[in-house]
């Protein structure tokens, strides 16, 4: 093997730029080129490729985002979208494809390994949803960010002795944001693997109010719904001011913690040893602290749990 890509595709996580560096700096230490794909899957479709160098990834280990851009590309799901992929990865002469995101991003690198490039996944994703996995890159960054705001938050809803209704990302999966709750002491985690009454917390907080608490967080997976409505809900049935705040795409920027740049680095080495030993169709993974991998067809197969013991704990500590 000469010659591998390394690929940025789905939503940006903080840490990415850190694991196309490791990529980046593990092949050419290895004895690899590496070319970078430009703008995610669509750009692999445009042929739009460029070398990298030990030089390229120098001062982005602590920048969010990545520095190859990224997207979303429906086309790569149609045979003619992967074809065109492939045939511009072999006329670029890649041996091995490093793919760095979340679930979309290891479908692709699955299609392209079955179709005679070995490809290798690295998961990088604010929602901590990929199966097998611990942990992706940019889930504690996200998951720091998000609660800090809260911490912010919290200071007016108690000067004002306000509730506040606080949606976060995660997409159709409670993982982020059941850690940020727990996190910030939210009374309530609002998630999609959980239902909810909205009867039972009216009463909740009517004894939270009695019990004297001066302010009250309400952590809302973005998956759950609209927040709007729930927080009509509860001021219609006890009058008490409730706000929200969404805190939106601050999520998914930033400069990356120091936990997410050492996953990145040992993910990003750990897939290129992977393609130098000829293994493909593989994600990258945590497991019980260690660094190793899976076969792309058991993450595909299955899906990720959320973990009912910290859930349940996060609700008795926030009596
Ligand atoms: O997958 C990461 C994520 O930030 C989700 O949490 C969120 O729902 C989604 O991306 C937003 O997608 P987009 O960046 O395409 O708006």
């Amino acid at each position: 093997m000469k010659r591998i890509a390394v690929i940025t595709s789905g939503g940006d996580a903080p840490g990415m730029n850190a694991a196309v560096r490791a990529v980046v700096r593990e092949a050419i230490y290895s004895g690899l080129e590496v070319l970078g794909v430009q703008r995610g899957y669509k750009g692999l479709l445009e042929n739009q490729l460029i070398r990298l160098s030990l030089r390229s990834v120098s001062g982005i280990i602590n920048r969010g985002g990545t520095i190859l851009k990224t997207g979303r590309c429906p086309e790569m799901k149609t045979a003619a979208g992967l074809k065109k992929a492939v045939k511009n990865l072999k006329n670029n002469g890649i041996e091995g494809l490093v793919g760095i995101g979340g679930d979309g991003s290891l479908k692709a690198a699955m299609a392209i390994s079955n179709h005679g490039i070995p490809a290798v996944s690295i998961p990088a994703s604010i929602d901590n949803d990929v199966y097998g996995t611990d942990e992706t890159i940019g889930f504690d960054t996200a998951m720091d960010t998000a609660v800090e705001a809260i911490d912010k938050i919290r200071d007016t809803a108690a000067s004002h002795e306000r509730i506040f209704i606080v949606e976060v990302m995660g997409r159709e999966h409670g993982f982020l944001a059941l850690s940020i709750g727990l996190a910030s002491g939210a009374e309530f985690i609002l998630i999609p693997e959980v239902k909810y009454n909205t009867e039972k917390i009216c009463a909740q907080l009517k004894r939270d109010y009695h019990k004297g608490k001066t302010s009250v967080i309400i952590v809302f997976a973005e998956g759950v719904g609209n927040p709007y409505e729930l927080a009509e809900k509860i001021n219609k049935r006890i009058g008490i001011d409730v706000r929200v705040s969404s805190l939106g795409y601050i999520q998914r920027g930033g400069t990356p913690q120091a936990r997410s740049r050492i996953l990145a680095c040992m993910y990003g080495a750990h897939a290129v040893k992977l393609l130098l030993k000829k293994k493909t169709n593989r994600l990258v993974v945590l497991k019980d602290g260690k660094v190793t991998d899976i076969p792309f067809s058991m993450v595909l197969n299955n899906e990720k749990k959320i973990n009912m013991s910290l859930y349940k704990l996060a609700m008795e500590l926030s009596i």
